[in-house]
């Protein structure tokens, strides 16, 4: 990653983003949007076969253990709320998105440049693809926004609490979440309030009321909220709460609403995961119908 020194290692143990990204398809391998024919499987590490993408958290590198090691000791229900009152205030800059996805952009990979998209391709990718198959203008700027809360890293935060699938704080871990071993060393892990089926939530009360492990989905959500329709917001807050939309967990914590949505939560995610190609998008010739589909819903600039 840019600008990172040795020193940061210990906060930031992925060599990038994307090595995240990955370990996730060793977990979901194949998996094609509805009404879709996305390119073939694509790894961010070119030289990775499919065939390898198996037996994920026996095969997962040190770095993507050392990740989520990290990540579930740390994520505990304070500090999800420290860090809403953190950040939720959006009072750090002014920013149009087409100017936020250029900001974002400087997150660039230690890697091979030839071979790694960067975070700005990635968006395009993602939301090229959604337009490819037809879909909203609303879905196909979802896809564009969706990772842009990754700018949290610019902010100095450590990559555990930007990156990495979600799942609720305050109540017991549910055992799909990927190395579940690693929550014994979360203090919430041995505090009785947050240890029950429901926690300190209520049956069926919405996840709008329940707090999410802190990271770019949650940020994003809010940055955009008053401007997307409610489905591109279901998109961007939840698509990386793999232990709903992917393990069908969680559902004492739902409500109507959210059962109505996961269906769009679902339509997004084949899309951001499996569209990577290494075909980098022409960013020069696709800026023209950006721009235009952000000034249908954006203001020139919003609060960051
Ligand atoms: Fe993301
Ligand atoms: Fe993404």
């Amino acid at each position: 990653m840019a600008n990172q020194t040795p020193a940061d290692r210990s906060n930031a143990p992925l060599q990038n983003l994307e090595e995240w990204d990955d370990f996730l398809k060793t977990r979901y391998p194949e998996e094609q949007a509805a009404n879709s024919t996305p390119p073939a499987f694509k790894a961010t590490d070119p030289n990775k076969k499919e065939e390898e993408f198996r037996n994920y958290e026996a095969d997962a590198r040190a770095t993507v253990r050392e990740f989520y090691r990290l990540n579930h000791r740390h994520q505990t229900y304070d500090f999800v709320l420290a860090k809403k009152t953190e950040f939720l205030t959006l009072n750090r800059r002014r920013m149009g998105i087409w100017e936020a996805m250029e900001y974002l952009n400087q997150l660039v990979d230690d890697s091979d440049p030839d071979t790694d998209l960067s975070q700005l391709e990635h968006l395009l990718q993602t939301a090229e693809q959604i337009r490819h198959d037809g879909h909203p203008r609303w879905f196909i700027l979802a896809g564009l926004v969706h990772d842009l809360g990754k700018i949290l890293c610019l902010w100095g935060e450590p990559q555990w609490a930007v990156v990495g699938d979600t799942f609720p704080v305050g109540c017991a871990y549910s055992t799909k979440i990927v190395f579940p071993q690693y929550f014994a060393d979360n203090p919430d892990s041995k505090d009785p309030r947050f240890q029950s089926r429901v926690g300190v939530y209520k049956e069926g009360c919405g996840l709008q009321q329940v707090h999410l492990s802190w990271g770019h989905d949650e940020y994003i959500y809010h940055v955009c909220k008053k401007y997307l329709p409610e489905e591109a917001l279901y998109m961007l807050r939840y698509h990386s709460f793999d232990p709903w939309h992917r393990e069908n967990d969680y559902e004492h914590l739902c409500n109507e609403r959210d059962r109505a949505m996961l269906k769009w939560v679902r339509a997004f995610n084949p899309y951001d995961l499996y569209t990577k190609s290494h075909q980098r998008p022409d960013v020069k010739e696709l800026r023209p119908f950006y721009e235009e589909l952000i000034a249908e819903y954006f203001p020139a600039k919003i609060d960051w």
